[in-house]
């Protein structure tokens, strides 16, 4: 006789949305949670301190009670004065609770997808090559491209979406996002 098979769904439930505003505090939190406050000193902060994700890349990870399990963003960049746009991916972080489920690289392959579909020619990010390998990215086309302040050449890492988009690509990179509609400091004034 065959013994009843009890079938356990082990997947989590969670879905990658477009950031709202309503996501921010929750995602600071997490972000603080899973970095740690030395995140504000990064060299990325520099590119994105003041600005605006880029257009329509802003996501965050939901889980089924719709909370904030893990956030991504892009940012627009140029490559040296004057030089090709690019986008920065980062920070990308997963609650540590929900570790090694699958979340990040769900965040990952969205964003990617989402860059691409928008016509974006290549993504940089300063991160593990043995995490974001996986996703496509290496320093093979880094080596002429240098992030505002310190890091570890190593770990600037790059995916190009279209053909050849980073060949010739030199200089350190520049924020070119949108600003910000009022500084910070007058956003939490009131
Ligand atoms: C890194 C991070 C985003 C990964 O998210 P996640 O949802 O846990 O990752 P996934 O479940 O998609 O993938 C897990 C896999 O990645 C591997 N992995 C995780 N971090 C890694 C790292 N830094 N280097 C190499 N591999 C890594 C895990 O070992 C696991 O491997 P497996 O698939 O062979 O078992 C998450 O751990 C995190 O938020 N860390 C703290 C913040 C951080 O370091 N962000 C990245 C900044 S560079």
């Amino acid at each position: 006789m065959e013994m009843p098979v009890e079938i356990v769904d082990r997947s989590p439930a969670f879905s990658i949305v477009a950031e709202t505003a309503a996501d921010i505090p929750a995602r600071e939190a997490l972000l603080d949670r899973a970095m740690g406050p030395k995140r504000r000193k990064k060299s990325s902060e520099k590119l994105r301190r003041g600005r605006r994700p880029s257009e329509g890349l802003a996501f965050v990870a939901r889980d089924a009670s719709g909370a904030v399990a893990g956030s991504v963003r892009l940012w627009d960049l140029v490559l040296g004065e004057g030089g090709p746009a690019a986008l920065l991916l980062g920070p990308l972080a997963v609650d540590p609770a929900l570790k090694n489920v699958g979340i990040g690289s769900a965040l990952m392959r969205h964003a990617v997808a989402e860059a691409a579909r928008l016509g974006h020619a290549a993504i940089l990010l300063v991160g593990d090559a043995p995490y974001y390998g996986r996703f496509g990215f290496s320093a093979a086309k880094t080596g002429a491209l240098a992030m505002p302040g310190p890091y570890e050449r190593h770990r600037l890492l790059a995916l190009e979406l279209v053909d050849g988009a980073l060949s010739g690509a030199q200089g350190t990179l520049k924020a070119a996002g949108r600003k910000q509609k009022a500084p910070m400091a007058l956003t939490f004034a009131a």
